[in-house]
């Protein structure tokens, strides 16, 4: 069973920030799930929402927004917005990462990134854009990558047959034993998101995941 930290590890610091990268690590987490998103000026940055205002004392949209301007702004507890690169840097050496793709035209840029940071450790490309994981899979024949959905299809592995996925993320309350082991038959690694609740983990590590990803990834029994 792995344990992926949501967002770095979100239940303990902001969200997508170093800090919570590193607090993952120090929860020997096997992977972080990182969300990635491009500037206006394609800078990679780690962010989960389309807009700053959740999150910052700004507004607006992330493509809308220069990395020098979202540098101005920071989260909650003076936090800085990292880039994909400074992300790639606090795991390296310590542990995996899923990279969840938040919009289309991310595959070359994040291929780039990785290529350049020198990033050594396991690597999962995920997204709800499974057109871009097909695209990834045509340049990139070995890479790890993860269809994620909320929901339970009439053909069970065929989103992510179709994607030529080697994993799944399914949303957990969409989850169930037939499902998992439908995924499981068809070749499929699962991973179940975004679990946090004690009974809830339980439950989940019951049908047979292979992964959970939790904001609270020291709640996942091995
Ligand atoms: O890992 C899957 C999960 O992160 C997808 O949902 O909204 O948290 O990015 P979200
Ligand atoms: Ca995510």
């Amino acid at each position: 069973m792995l344990r992926i930290g949501h967002r770095g590890a979100a239940g303990y610091a902001p969200e997508n920030t170093l800090s919570s990268i590193k607090k993952a690590v120090t929860l020997k987490v096997d992977f972080v799930e990182l969300d990635v998103q491009a500037t206006k000026d394609r800078q990679l940055v780690i962010f989960h929402d389309r807009r700053v205002d959740r999150l910052t004392i700004g507004k607006g949209a992330v493509a809308d927004l220069s990395l020098a301007d979202l540098r101005r702004l920071t989260l909650p507890g003076g936090h800085a917005i990292p880039t994909l690169e400074e992300g790639l840097k606090a795991a390296e050496g310590k542990v995996g990462v899923m990279l969840e793709l938040k919009i289309p035209g991310l595959v070359e840029p994040a291929l780039e990134t990785l290529k350049r940071s020198g990033f050594s450790g396991s690597v999962i490309v995920a997204s709800f854009f499974h057109d871009e994981l097909l695209h990834l899979r045509r340049l990139q024949p070995k890479v790890q990558t993860l269809a994620l959905l909320v929901g339970q299809p009439v053909t069970p592995a065929g989103f992510a047959l179709e994607a030529k996925a080697t994993h799944v993320g399914i949303a957990f309350d969409t989850l169930g034993k037939a499902y998992v082991d439908a995924l499981h038959s068809a070749g499929l690694q699962v991973f179940a998101f975004t679990v946090n609740e004690p009974a809830d983990i339980q439950q989940v590590a019951g049908l047979g995941v292979d992964g959970i990803i939790s904001d609270f990834p020291d709640r996942i029994q091995k």
